[in-house]
C-alpha cells in the first residue's frame, strides 16, 4: 500500500521550519506527501508542549482523527516535536490515545525507520534523544511557495529560565555553520523568497567559529536580492548594543523587533531566572529608540507566576505603559513538568486572579496598540505584497509593512512579491488599511 503522509504543525515558527524538514527526509525515501489528513494513512502532528493548553488541543486532535476514521481503515498517527521530548513513552503507553510512534526534535532523520516499524510490523516505535550537534544543516527544508522564507539559524536553549520547558524538550544550544546559512539564503533568494525571518531560541546566543549574530545578519544583509530580514527571538539580558547600530544602519533589516519581557517586576524576573531588571529592560528599549525611533516592538508577557503579588503585577503594568508595545502577548502561568519552577514554585495565584490580570493587561495593552495604529494613519509606507486575497474578501490584497504588520489594500494589478509606496488611511489594533498613492 502507497504511504501516504500528512503533516499537521502546531506551536512556534521553529515547529513549521522542523515540519518542513520532515517533508525533505521523507520524500528523499519515496513517500508521498499529501495536501488534506483524510486523504493520509500516516498522520504526524508536530507538536508544542509551552502551556498546558498546547498538550490539550494536540491529544483532542489524536482522538477526533481516531475516531473520524473507519475502524477497518489502516492508519498510524505520530507525535514529533516538544510534546515527544517532554512525555516520551508515556504517549505511547495510554491506551486511550493509541499513539503509533513519537520523535523528537531532533530526531527526525530517523522518521523513515520508525514509521516503518510501526508500519511494517505493528510495533510502536520511539526516539527521543537530544543531540548536541543535530542541526539539521545538510537538509533543504521543502517550503511553500512564496515570499517569505523561515530560516533556523539554531536549536535549543540553554537559558533554562525557571518558567520554561524548551530547555528540556529542545535540548542544548548549537548554531549552524554560516557558510551554510548563507547558501541557502541565496538559493531561497534565486526561487523567489525576498523577507528572510532567522529564527533561534535565543539569536543573541549564536556563536560559531568566532561569528556572532551581528556579524551573522550583515553578511545576510550583504546578500543580493533579500529584500527584508527579521528575526526572532532575542533575549534583552544579553542583546548588543552593536545589533541596533547595524540595524539601524541598513535598509534591509527591519526596524521590528519582538523582545520578550515576561514580567516587569525585578523579583519575579529573578525568580524567573532572566537575569535582568525592570530598569534594565526599561533602558535596553530607550536605546533600542535611541537607534531606531519607529521601531516596531512586540514582547511576551507572563502574569500570575507563582508568589506574584497585585503590587507586582502592577510594575508589568507599569513597563507596558512605559514602553507602549505594539503588541504583546500576554500568557497565564501554565506550570510545566520538569521545568524549575514546577520544582520549587507551587503555582499558587488562582485562576480567577490570572483571568482578572490577564483581562486588564490586555485591555491597557489593546487601547495602546488601537492608539499607536491610528497615529500611523496618513503616513506612506512601503509595503511588500503577499496574498491576492484575505480571510475576509476576495476584492483586497494582504501586504505587509517593516513593522510586521498586516496592510490591507484594494485589489490591483500588482503581484505577489511585489514592494510598493502606499498610504495608510484606516487602522483597527491589529490591522492598518491602505491606498494606492498616484
Ligand atoms: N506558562 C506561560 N507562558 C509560558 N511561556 C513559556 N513558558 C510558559 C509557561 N510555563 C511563554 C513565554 C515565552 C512564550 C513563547 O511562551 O512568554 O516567551
Ligand atoms: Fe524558554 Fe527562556 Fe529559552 Fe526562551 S530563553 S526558550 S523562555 S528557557
Amino acid at each position: 500500500m502507497e504511504k501516504k503522509v500528512f503533516i499537521e504543525t502546531y506551536g512556534c515558527q521553529m515547529n513549521v521550519y522542523d515540519s518542513e524538514l520532515v517533508k525533505t527526509i521523507l520524500a528523499e525515501k519515496n513517500y508521498s506527501l499529501v495536501p488534506v489528513e483524510s486523504m493520509a494513512n500516516i498522520i504526524m502532528i508536530n507538536t508544542c508542549t509551552v502551556r498546558e493548553n498546547a498538550d490539550r488541543k494536540v491529544l483532542n486532535r489524536v482522538h477526533q482523527i481516531k475516531n473520524s476514521r473507519n475502524k477497518n481503515e489502516i492508519i498510524i498517527v505520530g507525535i514529533l516535536g516538544c510534546m515527544a521530548t517532554n512525555f516520551k513513552t508515556k504517549l505511547l503507553e495510554n491506551p486511550n490515545l493509541k499513539i503509533d510512534f513519537i520523535a523528537g526534535p531532533d530526531s527526525y532523520k530517523q522518521l523513515p525507520q520508525l514509521i516503518d516499524t510501526a508500519w511494517e510490523k505493528g510495533d510502536k516505535s520511539f526516539d527521543v534523544t537530544l543531540s548536541e550537534f543535530e542541526t539539521y544543516s545538510d537538509i533543504l527544508p521543502t517550503r511553500k511557495e512564496g515570499v517569505n522564507a523561515w530560516i533556523a539559524i539554531m536549536r535549543g536553549c540553554n537559558n533554562f529560565c525557571t518558567f520554561c520547558v524548551v530547555p528540556y524538550t529542545r535540548g542544548r544550544e548549537r548554531s549552524r555553520e554560516p557558510a551554510n546559512i548563507l547558501h541557502e539564503v541565496r538559493q531561497l533568494v534565486s526561487e523567489g523568497f525576498s523577507q528572510i525571518t532567522l529564527l533561534g531560541q535565543n539569536v543573541n546566543s549564536y556563536r560559531y567559529d568566532g561569528v556572532d549574530f551581528t556579524d551573522l545578519i550583515q553578511m545576510v544583509s550583504d546578500i543580493k536580492g533579500v529584500k527584508r530580514i527579521r528575526y526572532t527571538s532575542p533575549h534583552p539580558k544579553d542583546f548588543p548594543e552593536k545589533l541596533l547600530k547595524v540595524m539601524s544602519e541598513r535598509d534591509n533589516i527591519c526596524k521590528q523587533l519582538h523582545m520578550p519581557l515576561q514580567s516587569g517586576n525585578t523579583r519575579i524576573l529573578d525568580k524567573m531566572n532572566r537575569t535582568y531588571t525592570k530598569e534594565e529592560f526599561l533602558s535596553l528599549i530607550n536605546l533600542t529608540r535611541q537607534y531606531m525611533p519607529n521601531a516596531n516592538i512586540s514582547t511576551d508577557i507572563i502574569i500570575g507566576f507563582p508568589t506574584e503579588t497585585e503590587n507586582e503585577f502592577e510594575d508589568t503594568v507599569d513597563v507596558v505603559q512605559k514602553v507602549k508595545f505594539d503588541s504583546a502577548f500576554i500568557f497565564k502561568y501554565s506550570e510545566r513538568p520538569n521545568t524549575r519552577a514546577a520544582k520549587k514554585f507551587p503555582d499558587d495565584i488562582s485562576d480567577s486572579i490570572k483571568t482578572q490580570r490577564i483581562i486588564k493587561l490586555n485591555e491597557i495593552q489593546n487601547q495602546i496598540s488601537l492608539n499607536k495604529n491610528k497615529a500611523q494613519i496618513g503616513l506612506n509606507q512601503k509595503v511588500l505584497i503577499e496574498a491576492l486575497e484575505t480571510k475576509r474578501s476576495k476584492n483586497e490584497f494582504q501586504a505587509r509593512n517593516d513593522g510586521n504588520q498586516i496592510v490591507i489594500l484594494p485589489k490591483s494589478n500588482l503581484s505577489i512579491g511585489q514592494y510598493i509606496t502606499i498610504k495608510i488611511n484606516d487602522a483597527t489594533r491589529n490591522i492598518l488599511k491602505g491606498s494606492y498613492i498616484n
